[in-house]
């Protein structure tokens, strides 16, 4: 199995200068507060600015790395993918979901403001996500950039992160088989994380099928070793290092890696899902430097 290194300080200051300029740019995309309705654009604001890894946004400028894309194109498509996952965090957080008082570090945006403005925050976002991919030009071919829009779709829907919320609400209390867990697992977070690899990649010219097919096989590892790990992690770290209520998990009779496997052997798989992505990557040498260090990144991570 590959060992992940030590995340460099190389890495570390490529990751934080995306993150602040992806900042910046979050900024000025959402709606202002000033604009009427301000509750409601306040609350946008305060779900998505200030707080989150931006773990999804760096796979797609790492994915974009790869293949020399357009940085602006990236950052649009990156924006998008963060905007559905604020979206899904604000409904997740909500008392019919898992009922949550803390998200990085500060109120949940229901707590904050109320249960219809989170309701409508996610509605908001979702859409605010596909308008941004269809106002901005990601593609030199029309065909390819509706195929990406169609992407994020997918990963977003019923077949992808809802779907996947779905099962998780269903699945209460039921013991769940690995492969059914690992069915959920896939559609409730890897989808998203998969899709923010596919679309960075695809702002840049067109991947052939089998280096297409190599970045999907380590999207689809990181998107579940990324689960796994918050398995792991809602187990082992404490609320004030996660930003959010360590515990969950079991209080609420949640189906994890960890309930059923074990915290050993969830750790197991997550190593293993990330030796898995980095093989995936390995033909791709040099330019697949920064999508290593995401895999490392997603492996090793505190928080
Ligand atoms: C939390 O995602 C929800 C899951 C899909 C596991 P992140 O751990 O990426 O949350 P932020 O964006 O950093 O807050
Ligand atoms: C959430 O999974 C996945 C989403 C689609 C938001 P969790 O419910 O485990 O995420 P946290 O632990 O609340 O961040
Ligand atoms: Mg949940
Ligand atoms: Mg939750
Ligand atoms: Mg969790």
């Amino acid at each position: 199995m590959t060992r992940p290194k030590m995340l460099g300080i190389d890495f570390q200051i490529w990751a934080s200068s995306h993150q602040s300029r992806f900042e910046d740019q979050l900024q000025q995309l959402l709606p202002q507060p000033d604009i009427a309705p301000q509750r409601l654009h306040a609350a946008m604001r305060y779900s998505v600015l200030d707080g989150g890894k931006r773990v999804r946004p760096l796979l797609a400028f790492a994915a974009g790395d790869l293949v020399g894309a357009d940085s602006m194109r990236v950052s649009i498509v990156a924006a998008a993918v963060e905007l559905i996952h604020a979206y899904s965090l604000v409904h997740d957080d909500m008392p019919c979901m898992d009922n949550d008082v803390l998200r990085r570090g500060k109120p949940t945006c229901h707590v904050e403001y109320d249960d219809a403005t989170a309701l409508l925050v996610g509605d908001s976002l979702q859409s605010l996500a596909f308008q941004l991919l269809t106002e901005h030009q990601l593609s030199n071919d029309a065909v390819q950039q509706l195929a990406m829009i169609k992407l994020l779709a997918t990963a977003s829907g019923s077949r992808g992160m809802a779907g996947g919320q779905a099962i998780d609400l269903t699945s209460v209390g039921n013991q769940l088989s690995v492969p059914e867990l690992e069915f959920m697992h896939i559609h409730k977070t890897g989808a998203l994380i998969r899709a923010a690899v596919l679309l960075g990649a695809q702002c840049g010219s067109a991947l052939g099928e089998v280096e297409l097919a190599r970045l999907d096989r380590y999207g689809k590892c990181v998107g579940l070793a990324f689960q796994v790990v918050d398995d792991v992690l809602d187990s082992e770290a404490d609320t004030v290092t996660l930003g959010k209520t360590a515990g969950k998990d079991a209080k609420q009779d949640k189906p994890t890696y960890v309930t059923l496997l074990g915290v050993q052997a969830a750790k197991q798989m997550a190593a293993e899902l990330h030796s898995e992505a980095l093989e995936a990557l390995a033909e791709f040498g040099e330019p697949a430097r920064r999508l290593c260090e995401m895999a490392n990144f997603i492996l090793l991570r505190k928080f």
